[in-house]
């Protein structure tokens, strides 16, 4: 039985939250509205008044896995507002080690800081987080389970070059089973009408039934296949390495990684438009690849910035209007 979330037990919305642990919690209208404030901070990201809007704000990073993009862009995010950045990036130097739980480690960080953005390897660790963080808490990635902000600007990304999010053909591979940026970027998908996901790669890494169920109750339509023949006949390829620090045993791995990967050779004869990827990257994508008008994944990053920084004025600004009495 999968301990994901389902469609069935959908957590509140983002503006009743006032958090973000899944993608969820935002739907088209939400995400219309993070987009266009992504497109204001975008435009404005060199003018002063940007650098004020949060001025008087701590932001908390703890980051308990390994991370890049998604610390240093929400860091380079926060310094863009004008914020200060407090952060723990390795649960052997925290609290944790000493046998402190992930609520109070929120409940003791929320008070030093106005918004807290996570990431832990545990899945569900952000939405019991956020449940006793006395500010809003962001899920920067919980395990093999949600990556909401990466799936927003993964959607950005989209709408961006391709002018729309619906009624397109989404090539997923090569781990889908494992990849918490896979699983968010589907149900974000599943939110407009008219998508179809193609989940590619080795059987053992075929996203498990029941998920695949869960999806296509959500209105997508979902097939797998072995080929990575059937993600060049899609209008977007989001492409991932094998998250090994997920998977038991990976036999032939390297020979699997060799195959599973999209070169020059195959995107030229491909139909496709728009090839993404997390990142990092590492046999699933060759270099020669960058080049092409297809490739998006460094679009991508540059889009991180904006993106985390509507994230963290909508949740973390402190409300000026409420006084105490
Ligand atoms: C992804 C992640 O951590 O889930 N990276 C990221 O945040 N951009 C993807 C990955 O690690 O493969």
């Amino acid at each position: 039985m999968s301990t994901h979330a389902t469609a069935a037990t959908r957590p509140p919305s983002l503006e009743q939250a006032g958090y973000l642990v899944s993608i969820d919690q935002v739907d088209a209208s939400s995400g219309a509205a993070i987009f266009a404030l992504a497109d204001e901070m975008a435009r404005n990201l060199y003018e002063p008044a940007t650098r004020q809007l949060m001025a008087d704000c701590v932001v908390a990073l703890l980051f308990f896995e390994p991370s890049s993009r998604t610390i240093l862009s929400f860091s380079a995010a926060a310094a863009r507002l004008g914020a200060g950045v407090i952060s723990h990036q390795a649960a052997e130097t925290s609290s944790l080690a000493k046998g402190e739980s992930i609520e109070d480690t929120v409940r003791v960080v929320g008070s030093y800081a106005d918004v807290i953005v996570m990431r832990h390897n545990e899945e569900g660790s952000a939405a019991r987080a956020a449940e006793a963080c006395p500010v809003p808490l962001i899920n920067g990635g919980d395990g093999g389970n949600e990556h909401p902000t990466q799936a927003l600007i993964d959607l950005y990304t989209i709408r961006n070059r391709l002018g729309r999010l619906d009624g397109l053909r989404v090539g997923m591979g090569f781990d889908p089973r494992h990849s918490r940026a896979i699983r968010s970027l589907c149900r974000g998908l599943a939110r407009h009408p008219g998508n179809e996901v193609t989940l590619v790669g080795p059987r053992q890494l075929w996203m498990a039934e029941d998920d695949v169920q869960d999806l296509r109750g959500r209105g997508l339509t979902v097939a797998q296949s072995e080929d990575v023949e059937a993600l060049l006949h899609q209008d977007v390829a989001y492409v991932n390495r094998f998250q090994r620090e997920r998977i038991a045993a990976l036999p032939d791995g390297d020979a699997l990684g060799r195959l599973y990967r999209l070169s020059a050779g195959n995107v030229r004869s491909s139909g496709l438009q728009l090839i993404l990827d997390p990142l990092p990257r590492t046999h699933e994508i060759d270099q020669d690849v960058d080049g092409l008008p297809q490739a998006g994944y460094f679009e991508q990053v540059r889009n991180g910035v904006p993106i985390r920084m509507a994230l963290l004025s909508m949740l973390g600004r402190r409300d000026t209007t409420t006084t105490d009495s």
